[in-house]
């Protein structure tokens, strides 16, 4: 794959992840559960703004916000008009109650604090605005190879240097004790046959015997 100018390397890895088959349907679900109503959805760690393009796109108002200057900047190359925002997750660019939605898709494992971000969004929900977490558990990777015990070392030593790499475990308990209501989770499994995993894979291996 080229990288153009105005794409990170991880907005590229990204533009391949987030098209793997059931990768599209899967963000649709987090947009359903969502909900719909005037005020914006907020996409905490937006990347370069997929998912505020998606759910405008729906006629849903949306604001992306992350942390990293260079993705908002790629975002805001690829999607003009989208209202895309640095910031962080534990101290979100945005009024008390001027969120209709929130959401965070592959971000809590990156996040030390993730109680601080949780009540960043409580803080930034109007009432009855509901917040949808997605992402994947590090640690249930699960690798077709012939070597089991050198897949699971590879798995958990890319895991290990995941900040939080269990975290979507943990989705529940941490909406719970943030304060949320009528907590749900639903558990699907993305396949990834192609050769973009074994580009994964490769660097999954590296990161195993990096000292
Ligand atoms: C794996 S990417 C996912 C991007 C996008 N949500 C997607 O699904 O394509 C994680 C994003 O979260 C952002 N991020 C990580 N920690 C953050 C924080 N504390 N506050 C805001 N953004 C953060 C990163 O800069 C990165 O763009």
């Amino acid at each position: 794959m080229s990288i153009s100018q105005n794409t990170t390397p991880l907005a590229a890895l990204l533009d391949v992840f987030d098209t793997l088959p059931g990768a599209p349907e899967l963000r649709a679900r987090t947009y359903d559960l969502l909900g719909t109503g005037d005020r914006p959805v907020v996409d905490v760690g937006c990347g370069a703004g997929r998912a505020v393009a998606e759910l405008s796109a729906r006629g849903v108002p949306a604001i992306g916000v992350d942390r990293d200057e260079q993705m908002i900047a790629t975002g805001r190359s690829r999607h003009p008009g989208a209202d895309l925002r640095v910031g962080d997750a534990g101290a979100l660019p945005l009024a008390d109650g001027e969120a209709g939605g929130y959401r965070a898709d592959k971000v809590f494992h990156d996040l030390a604090d993730p109680a601080a971000a949780l009540a960043e969004a409580r803080r930034v929900l109007a009432r009855g605005g509901r917040a949808v977490l997605i992402g994947q558990d590090w640690d249930t990777l699960v690798i077709d190879a012939a070597d089991g015990a050198l897949t699971r070392a590879v798995v958990h030593a890319r895991a290990d240097r995941v900040t939080a790499p269990r975290s979507a475990r943990a989705y529940r308990a941490l909406l719970l004790d943030a304060g949320f209501a009528d907590v749900t989770v639903e558990v699907h499994t993305l396949l990834l046959p192609g050769p973009e995993a074994t580009a994964m894979l490769g660097g999954f291996a590296a990161a195993a015997t990096r000292p």
